[in-house]
């Protein structure tokens, strides 16, 4: 009942966001023509493969004059070819054996009429971009191999890439490489300038790091802006603020220390109120509990000195590092007050422990949960072809729940 119960409020809501991510996870599906020339290429890779196999030790390099000596008749042979055809037909991918199954006879066609007649007709233009339509020559895209934008010599004008390049899916559009934008990739980005540009080469550089958006060359004067850390002079253009020397702006127990753009605060050493360095001989002031001893902070042996307050009657003082503790004698325990009195005999840990096994009990509910969550991540992945990313937040889910579900579980 207790289980059911804690599972029921936090988990669906677990399971809503599951859903939203299901959701988002189909509508960002890979561009199946595009999946689709991928397959085919994989099944062109497969198929040099297989002439290599059926080569038995003489391979050619698809070279069919040099494998007839080899192989005799076998090399242009149907037998070869079925072979062939066998292997490609072992591929896992989906995608790829639909493919096979749609278009196996062109897969024949081309043995026949340009493998054996050495047409020089290569397999991946025959199959996969006259035959089955699924690709697209270089630097073209989309149903009709359209040139995609910028051209086919040099399109995104080589600072990005077209989307759906070479496949019968895509935009044609250009994704640019860092530090380039617009429609064809010749523009520099916020962060860099213009350090080339003609009609067909634009060259961008990143700025100065002490810049905060844009600037006009490589240095730290052309700045439009100075960025966090950093301060105009006319001396040194954007130069590094010393956060340091304005005030320590690290609080407690720590030190500031200076760097390019920003500063550090690096902990002091435990014995110190304050530092300039590392260790205990960099302190400005000693701790409570320390003091200085040889140009260091030290620990202050109070029990030594007789500085405690440890009841002796009925506990022992023990020193620690800064500090020291009472520990109580046989047979007495610590009370609210940190004070020593006689123990008794106690129901209370039995309370304890009934309490540990409801909690065990939790842990348990949340592992079942854990292995439903992971168990839908991996036949998502394995059955609907879930990309990788949903199933790791699946698996994470899952996990999340099992760790750190108990922590603010109440009815
Ligand atoms: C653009 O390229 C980046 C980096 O290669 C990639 O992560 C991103 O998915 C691409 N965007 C599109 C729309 O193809
Ligand atoms: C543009 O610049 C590139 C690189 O310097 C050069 O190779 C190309 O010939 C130039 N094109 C024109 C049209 O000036």
């Amino acid at each position: 009942m207790y289980f059911w119960n804690s599972l029921s409020s936090k988990y669906l809501a677990i399971n809503f966001v599951f859903l939203l991510v299901s959701v988002y996870a189909s509508t960002k599906e890979e561009d199946p023509m595009i999946k689709k020339c991928e397959a085919c290429r994989n099944i062109e890779e497969r198929y040099r493969e297989g002439l290599k196999r059926t080569a038995k030790g003489n391979y050619g390099g698809g070279n069919t004059n040099w494998e007839e000596n080899k192989l005799g008749s076998y090399a242009l042979s149907e037998t070869r070819m079925t072979e062939i055809l066998e292997y490609l037909y072992k591929i896992e991918d989906k995608t790829a054996h639909s493919l096979l199954e749609q278009f196996e006879d062109r897969i024949e066609n081309f043995w026949f009429k340009h493998f054996v007649k050495k047409t020089r007709v290569d397999f991946f233009q025959y199959f996969c971009i006259t035959n089955a339509k699924v690709c697209c020559p270089k630097n073209t895209y989309g149903p009709t191999c359209q040139p995609c934008h910028g051209g086919k010599e040099r399109p995104c004008k080589k600072r990005g890439k077209c989307i759906g390049e070479g496949t019968r899916g895509g935009s044609g559009k250009c994704n640019c490489t860092d530090g380039y934008v617009g429609e064809l990739c010749d523009e520099c980005d916020v962060g860099f300038y213009l350090g080339y540009k003609n009609e067909t080469h634009t060259v961008c550089h990143l700025c100065h790091k002490a810049c905060k958006t844009s600037c006009t060359d490589n240095t730290p004067f052309t700045c439009d802006e100075c960025g966090q850390g950093w301060k105009y002079s006319d001396e040194y253009g954007c130069d590094d603020i010393n956060e340091c020397s304005l005030g320590n702006p690290c609080n407690g127990n720590f030190r500031c220390k200076n760097t390019v753009g920003w500063y550090e605060c690096h902990r002091c050493d435990l014995s110190c109120d304050g530092c300039t360095g590392n260790g205990p001989e960099k302190c400005i002031r000693c701790a409570d509990g320390y003091r200085p001893v040889d140009g260091k902070c030290s620990d202050i042996d109070e029990c030594a000195e007789n500085t405690d307050d440890c009841d002796t009657e009925v506990s022992t003082c023990e020193n620690l590092e800064g500090k020291y503790t009472c520990k109580c004698n046989e047979g007495y325990v610590q009370d609210k007050n940190k004070d020593c009195i006689k123990k008794l005999k106690d129901i209370s840990l039995k309370k304890k422990k009934s309490k540990k096994s409801e909690e065990g009990n939790d842990k348990r509910g949340l592992l079942v949960y854990f292995f439903i969550l992971t168990g839908i991540g991996t036949m998502g992945r394995l059955m609907h072809g879930y990309p990788p990313a949903v199933a790791i937040i699946l698996l994470w889910l899952g996990g999340y729940t099992f760790w750190f579900g108990s922590e603010n579980d109440s009815l």
